[in-house]
């Protein structure tokens, strides 16, 4: 038996080799998860209240379109309340188990609309992007996503629309580009819209980190520009950060029509797909969220923790800009987990072997896996790696 020689995924890959390592001071800069400032696993506390007023009587499937309160609340929020109640009777909603699911039902859902869709992705991007579209047979079309200046590249996003017009296009909504940090401005985004427009583009938004950039309502700035505007789009929304809901894989996917005609026949392909691959969807994750979003109280305490862990990962980014001597003030200006720090390979390793600090081999740290205590000695290793940034800003913008 042969197989083709696919590259398992990087990120748990290390993730394994870390949980394996025996060092006592190893630090995990490798996987995206949240942990607290004192560097412990971290649940959102009203994630913890709202399973302590569970009560499960039974465990009997839930519908094949997810639970129906979860999707609203989620479609609800957002979207914000006016826009919703506007748009909520064309807005097919589908439960996924997290963001991997939802883009991979996504695009079982195009391929039957397409023989060989066309999908344009920035690079470099979360790994996974890459590996589920190929694995559908789509044509990937890529782009720098960041221009010299370490800024979003909307020249190089506007080549490819123009080439590749009627196309569909992947963008990773919020602030929380995975892996830069650095996201389109408002402008831009308002750009994009128009360059869409003119293009005849279709829009899938992957929405990984709702509320971890800057807040819910910004962070959703894009979808509901574009949403106004009658753009197509679809959107996978994950609760795995924002909810701390990792393992418990939970998410939404949701693809706006034209007609309810439309809504009506996406809705019953959906759940055809979701059927094939997952039979019915995973509750714990939904009544979860369901019970948070649809109590203004339990909703309330949520939407602060999320502000404290944006803050929190805004402190971490400015004390390794501190501690790294002004060498990475460019981490400032990124949002969310991740930057590119733009070390090359022998760096990486002697950060691994020398120190116990796991980053991934594009030099993806993140922020939100330090302690606070824990910035300093990393910042100490990252200056005394031998030829340290001699190449450095230009490295972190080849892709
Ligand atoms: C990451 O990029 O590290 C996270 O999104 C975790 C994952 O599933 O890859």
């Amino acid at each position: 038996m042969k197989f083709a020689n696919n590259s398992v995924d990087e990120i748990f890959q290390l993730n394994e080799e870390f949980k394996h390592n025996s060092r006592k001071d190893k630090i995990n800069g490798g996987i995206g998860i949240y942990l607290d400032e004192e560097g412990k696993p971290f649940v959102i506390p009203v994630v913890k209240k709202a399973i302590s007023l569970m009560h499960f009587d039974n465990f009997n499937y839930l519908p094949l379109s997810g639970d129906p309160t979860f999707l609203k609340e989620t479609c609800q929020i957002m979207l914000g309340k006016n826009l919703f109640l506007d748009k909520e009777n064309l807005i097919s909603k589908q439960g996924v188990m997290g963001g991997t699911n939802g883009l991979y039902i996504w695009s079982m859902f195009i391929k039957q609309l397409y023989k060989r869709p066309t999908i344009i992705i920035a690079t470099p991007t979360w790994e996974n992007h890459q590996r589920i579209f190929s694995h559908h047979k789509f044509k990937i079309i890529s782009f720098n996503h960041l221009d010299k200046n370490g800024s979003f590249n909307i020249k190089a996003l506007e080549r490819q629309l123009k080439r590749h017009p009627e196309s569909e296009v992947l963008f990773q909504a919020g602030s929380t580009h995975n892996p830069t940090g650095i996201n389109p401005s408002k402008d831009q985004w308002d750009q994009i819209a128009n360059l869409i427009q003119e293009n005849k583009n279709k829009v899938l938004f992957d929405f990984a980190y709702m509320g971890l950039g800057n807040n819910i309502d910004q962070d959703s700035f894009a979808i509901r520009l574009f949403t106004k505007k009658k753009i197509p789009i679809s959107v996978v929304l994950s609760f795995s950060k924002n909810m701390t809901l990792y393992q418990n894989r939970t998410g939404a996917l949701f693809i706006f029509s034209k007609t309810k005609r439309e809504k009506n026949a996406i809705d019953e392909r959906l759940k055809y797909f979701f059927r094939i691959v997952n039979s019915n969807p995973s509750a714990f994750g939904e009544l979860v969220v369901k019970v948070i979003l649809e109590s203004r109280e339990l909703k309330t305490e949520w939407i602060k923790s999320l502000q404290q862990m944006v803050n929190s990962l805004k402190k971490r980014r400015e004390f390794f800009a501190k501690y790294t001597a002004g060498q990475f003030d460019f981490v400032k200006q990124g949002e969310g987990l991740f930057s590119l720090l733009g070390l090359n390979q022998p760096q990486i390793k002697t950060l691994k072997i020398k120190y116990g600090i796991f980053l991934l081999s594009n030099s993806r740290l993140n922020f939100g896996g330090l302690s606070l205590a824990s910035i300093p000695k990393v910042a100490e290793a990252i200056l005394s790696l031998s030829q340290a940034f001699s190449d450095y800003p230009s490295s972190r913008y080849q892709v």
